[in-house]
Formats: structure tokens, sequence, C-alpha cells
């Protein structure tokens, strides 16, 4: 059986992430998103609510499973017994940090590989930090999130 893990802050969780978790959930018998508790102080949203949208919006994919954590990744990835780490990329920008960290992963422990998925064209300007940036100001985020965790956002902002 091939456990999958697909790790992020998540905050919040955008359609470019849903995509990867969509395309990917069908390459491993199961998936496990991993929500990072402690990567900001002050993330918008804390790591169980972030858990609890993710949630919302996989439900229909039946080998998904979300899970927070909390220090190095490749402990968390052994202590699920996951084979390989799910890193989505969306451009040549993403490329030097996201290629540091999985030789940095893969050299604390090389039982874990990690692969990467091209993110959607359509996605591929998107971000969190994007999602936060113009909820604040009260703007459409309609093309960025799952329109069910819209309301979730702009209630972080109380627009
Ligand atoms: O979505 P993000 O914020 O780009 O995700 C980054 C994440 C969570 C994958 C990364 O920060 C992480 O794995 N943090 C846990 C600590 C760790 O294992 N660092 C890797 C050593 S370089």
């Amino acid at each position: 059986m091939k456990t999958g893990i697909y790790p992020g802050s998540f905050d919040p969780i955008t359609l470019g992430h849903l995509d990867i978790i969509n395309r990917s959930s069908k390459m491993v018998d199961k998936l496990i998103i991993g929500v990072l508790r402690n990567r900001s102080k002050h993330p918008l949203f804390s790591a169980e609510e972030r858990v609890d949208l993710i949630k919302k919006v996989t439900s229909d994919i039946d080998n998904v499973v979300v899970e927070s954590f909390d220090g190095l990744l490749v402990d968390f990835a052994q202590s699920k017994g996951a084979d390989v780490i799910i890193r989505g990329l969306r451009a040549v920008t993403d490329f030097e940090y996201e290629l540091q960290m999985a030789q940095t992963n893969r050299k604390i422990n090389s039982n874990v590989d990690t692969i990467f998925l091209a993110t959607n064209i359509k996605y591929a300007y998107l971000s969190s930090s994007v999602v936060r940036e113009v909820a604040s100001y009260g703007g459409d985020i309609s093309h960025f999130i799952p329109k069910e965790l819209m309301s979730a956002v702009y209630a972080k902002y109380n627009v």
C-alpha cells in the first residue's frame, strides 16, 4: 500500500491545492494532507480550523485524510508509514526552495522521497497569501478558493 503526504500551511486551502490533492489522490492508496501547525506564529486560521476547512472540501475523496503536524515533515511521514511527499510546483521560482527542501528531507530520512506535480496552469499565480490579501480588502476570492469556504475567510477580516 502506497501512502503519500501532501504537506503545507493551507492558510487557507486554495483551488490550486485542491487540484494537486485531486490528482495525487489517484496516484497513491492513501493521501494524508499534513497541515503544519507552527509555520507562522500568527496564521489566519488555527491548525484545527485549517484541518476542518480542508475536510469540508475533500470529503468526496475516499482515500484522503487530513491531519495537523508539528516538527519535521519527515518525522511525521515516517510516523504515518508514508513513502512519498507530494509538492506542487507553480513556477521556476518555486523550484529552488522546493529542491532544497526535498534534498534536505531526503538527507534526514532516505526512506521518504519527494515527487513534484506541475500546478495546473489555471492556478499558476495562486497562493494562500494572495487569497488573504484580496480578502482583507473585501475583494472577490471566488476564483481562488472553494465557494463554500469564502464566508469563513471573509469573516476573519470582518468583511
Ligand atoms: O505550504 P507551505 O507553507 O509552502 O509548506 C511548507 C512545509 C509545511 C511543507 C514546510 O515548511 C515543512 O515541511 N515544514 C516542517 C518543518 C520541516 O520539516 N522542514 C523541512 C526541512 S527543510
